[in-house]
């Protein structure tokens, strides 16, 4: 049984004191939930004031991103060293908003991932199509190719820690979800696809999330399909009562 995970991803949003009061929120209407795991993703300049505040909670803090250099002349840049020393738990790797804005390729979100393991940080790892992509069939091919390139080298074991999630570009912040059936389609592809890299039980044990346009209103019929264990959620993370109600959702 994979145990539901649901990440807010806050993205360039929100200053330490709305940060704050936003997860005081959450820890006063999360605090009882033991049935998936729980994590908020807020921007490096928050991260310090989010994990003093929810310290021995059932909520884990995330980071957006990480540099693979432990320390060093890298100007405007974090490391896993930095995020460990603050709480941090998890972190972001990889997302279509840094593939698409910053230059992140395959090989350096593979870069980030290795040091984020070295470092015992629980990267969450994303893929996913663009919409010309998608009308063209590529699907798959992309999806093999992010998953190929980002996740190259990792042990069955270290494989065993990093969480996946599909996230079509096409219906990130556009009100556009995929159907259930078709993000189920893809989560078995990629699973499929770790089978063949590492072994059916590393297979089965890794979480794959669904992330785009994710509300309370879709949660429910997105966790029905066996093979999504969670979301990855952008908007709807910004307010506790939609968050909340979709960490609700995911109660089977
Ligand atoms: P939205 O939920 O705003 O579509 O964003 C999804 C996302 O990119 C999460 O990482």
């Amino acid at each position: 049984m994979r145990k539901p995970i649901i990440a807010g991803n806050w993205k360039l949003n929100k200053v330490p004191h709305e940060a704050v009061l936003l997860v005081n929120e959450l820890k006063r209407d999360l605090i009882d939930v033991e049935y998936a795991d729980i994590v908020v993703c807020p921007p490096f300049t928050a991260l310090a004031d989010v994990a003093d505040t929810l310290t021995e909670t059932n909520i884990a803090v995330g980071a957006q991103n990480l540099f693979w250099e432990d320390s060093g002349a890298f100007t405007g840049e974090i490391s896993a060293p930095m995020l460990k020393d603050l709480g941090v738990v998890y972190v972001i790797i990889g997302h279509s908003e840094r593939r698409q804005y910053f230059n992140e390729t395959n090989e350096t979100v593979n870069k980030r991932l290795r040091a984020a393991l070295k470092h015992g940080l629980k990267p969450i790892v994303c893929v996913g199509e663009n919409l010309a992509q998608r009308e063209s069939n590529k699907t798959f091919d992309i999806i093999k190719d992010h998953c190929e390139g980002s996740l190259k080298g990792l042990s069955a074991e270290e494989m065993k820690g990093v969480v996946v999630a599909y996230e079509p570009v096409w219906a990130i912040g556009t009100g556009k979800t995929a159907t259930p059936d078709q993000a189920q389609e893809v989560h078995v592809f990629i699973r499929g696809l770790l089978e063949k890299m590492f072994n059916k039980e590393t297979a089965q044990s890794v979480r794959i999330q669904y992330g785009g346009s994710v509300t309370p209103d879709n949660i429910t019929a997105l966790m029905a399909q066996p093979d999504i264990d969670g979301a990855l959620v952008g908007g709807a993370s910004l307010k506790s009562v939609s968050f909340v109600a979709i960490v609700k959702g995911t109660k089977k």
